[in-house]
């Protein structure tokens, strides 16, 4: 595990992230599903723990979930929760911002 930096600025990361517009990251083996939702950056796993949907395909709603387009799971963002508890937790990635960039614990 390691921090590996995702955007060289805060105002990069405004520049490419739609708010609650969820966006694939690959790195490595890794892909991950990033939204900005409400001035904080998240990160959790995009696959789908129900069949393996790519979550960043879907929506976020005002509750800060994202839903999964297939069938309508909800996950919350900040902790990767299933809202009705039918499918596994997601797992989920610690963000940090300074000076010299957004980093992903990975
Ligand atoms: S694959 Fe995501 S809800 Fe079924």
């Amino acid at each position: 595990m390691d921090w590996v930096k995702i955007f060289s600025s805060a105002n990069e990361l405004k520049n490419k992230l739609a708010t609650g517009k969820p966006q694939l990251l690959i790195i490595g083996n890794t892909r991950l599903c990033l939204v900005l939702f409400e001035n904080k950056i998240l990160a959790l796993d995009d696959r789908c723990s129900h069949n393996g949907e790519s979550l960043s395909k879907g929506t976020v709603n005002y509750l800060g979930e994202v839903i999964c387009p297939w069938h309508g799971y909800r996950f919350k963002l900040a902790t990767g929760r299933e809202a009705a508890e039918r499918s596994n937790d997601l797992k989920t990635y610690q963000v940090k911002e300074d000076e010299s960039g957004v980093f992903l614990w990975i």
